[in-house]
């Protein structure tokens, strides 16, 4: 792979600047984002003063804790419209999250919260090695995910020749990548094995094509699995973590020279860690519960968001901002199996390693008697016969067992069973009798 580091001339200078400066950046604009949450916004001005805090009495970034928390619920209670700051004729545009239970969370922005977006996927792209005037592939979903037309703003703000495929019609994909010739893809890392698999049907190298960036994200993915992709396409695959909520993707992005866990854009949007279980707040390095706060954000501005991501700040490294270490999962994600936790990432990568299978999976928990049972649904990587698969499962169930510590079923299909999604993955099928 080349090293497509990028210059240092060409980065925002708060990227690199002291942390003195950061921080110093971040109190005023936390001040000023306190105030307009509680001046423009009913819903904020009820909890700031249900829990008895002022903008004003935040005289330092820890103070922040002092503030009351925000939950997916409250933007639900608040459906369609309610959390905006400004008027809705203010607004540029409205995203929302698909929500698989109950009503969809609505989000908006003004014109001048998409220009602070796309310029922030802007900084995402060049972290990752992507320059001005690259061809960028666009395979996240368009509409009202926040994946496409974020992404989308975000190539054309860094000025690159966006073509804005959406997800679906896998095979189209291919076509338009071996004939266009674009050097950055950007789709979630699953969708990515999709085109991979069909690459390879329509007789195309995967390292033969034009590809050198992989930007992914939007689900959780293993750096097992980011071995394997860079591998299957001999090009970097970074990570590039958001959510619709505190803005869409561009909140955190890896940098292509460290790939060591996706840097946080500090300077708009302020990271806590907490205890899920007691809301505390917990030190740098401890692994909890993301919390977000937006510092510029003027229609939507969220005050402690909790992401129900789980995840720990560490220094930063290639910047001078904190990196979160890379998600393996999120607190709705957790298997309970038996009193042990899995995430489904935990699979994923004791899957990796069995080189017969390929790297597609889906989990269903059924209820057997009284226990949970989980049966891991894989395929192979090329036709296998009734012995080799047996010795795959074999493989794979010993891994999750010795590593993960839980029984698992393996169900060894053929190529192209295991179900596959054009965006985000569903990974867990739960079919467990509910009393
Ligand atoms: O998934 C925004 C996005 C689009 C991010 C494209 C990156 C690329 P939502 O649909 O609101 O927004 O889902 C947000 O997805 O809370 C995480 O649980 C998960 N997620 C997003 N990025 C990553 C990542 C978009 N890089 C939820 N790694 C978040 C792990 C991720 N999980």
């Amino acid at each position: 792979m080349i090293d497509l580091t990028p210059d240092r001339a060409s980065l925002d200078p708060i990227e690199i600047a002291s942390r003195d400066e950061i921080s110093a950046l971040q109190l005023e604009r936390m001040r000023w984002s306190l105030n307009h949450a509680y001046e423009n916004l009913p819903f904020y001005k009820a909890s700031f003063d249900a829990a008895g805090v002022h903008p004003d009495d935040l005289k330092s970034l820890s103070d922040l804790s002092k503030f009351p928390f925000t939950v997916k619920q409250d933007l639900r209670d608040n459906y369609p419209f309610g959390m905006f700051a400004v008027p809705r004729e203010k607004l540029a545009r409205i995203h929302a999250s698909s929500g698989t239970t109950g009503k969809p969370t609505v989000v908006g922005y003004t014109a001048a919260d998409v220009d602070m977006w796309a310029g922030l996927v802007a900084r995402c792209m060049r972290a990752s090695g992507t320059r001005p005037g690259d061809m960028v592939h666009v395979a996240y979903g368009y509409g009202l995910f926040t994946g496409g037309l974020g992404a989308h703003y975000g190539a054309e703000k860094l000025g690159c020749t966006v073509v804005p495929v959406s997800g679906g019609m896998t095979a189209r994909q291919v076509t338009l990548i071996n004939d266009f010739k674009p050097t950055t893809i950007m789709v979630t890392p699953s969708y990515a094995l999709s085109i991979l698999d069909a690459c390879r049907e329509q007789g195309i190298d995967p390292r033969e094509t034009s590809l050198q960036v992989g930007i992914f994200g939007a689900e959780p993915w293993t750096n097992a699995m980011r071995e394997e992709i860079e591998q299957a396409f001999d090009m970097h695959a970074v990570d590039i973590y958001g959510l619709s909520e505190i803005i869409g993707p561009g909140v955190a992005n890896e940098c292509v020279e460290t790939k060591d866990g996706p840097t946080i854009w500090e300077d708009h949007f302020y990271p806590e860690i907490i205890n899920p279980e007691t809301g505390e707040p917990v030190e740098d390095g401890e692994m909890g519960e993301l919390v977000f706060t937006s510092l510029t954000k003027e229609a939507f501005p969220i005050i402690r968001y909790r992401t129900r991501d789980l995840s720990r700040l560490l220094p930063g490294t290639a910047r001078s901002m904190r990196r979160m270490e890379k998600i393996t999962g999120r607190s709705d994600d957790m298997i309970i199996l038996r009193g042990v936790n899995v995430f489904p990432t935990q699979i994923e990568e004791q899957l990796m390693k069995v080189t017969a299978l390929a790297p597609h999976f889906q989990i269903e928990l059924t209820s057997a008697g009284r226990m949970d049972a989980m049966t891991v649904h894989v395929e192979t990587a090329g036709a296998l016969d009734g012995d080799a698969k047996n010795a795959a499962a074999a493989d794979l169930a010993k891994r999750i067992k010795d590593v993960v510590g839980v029984t698992a079923d393996i169900q060894v299909r053929d190529v192209g069973d295991v179900a596959r999604s054009e965006g985000k993955a569903v990974r867990v099928i739960d079919n467990r009798k509910r009393d």
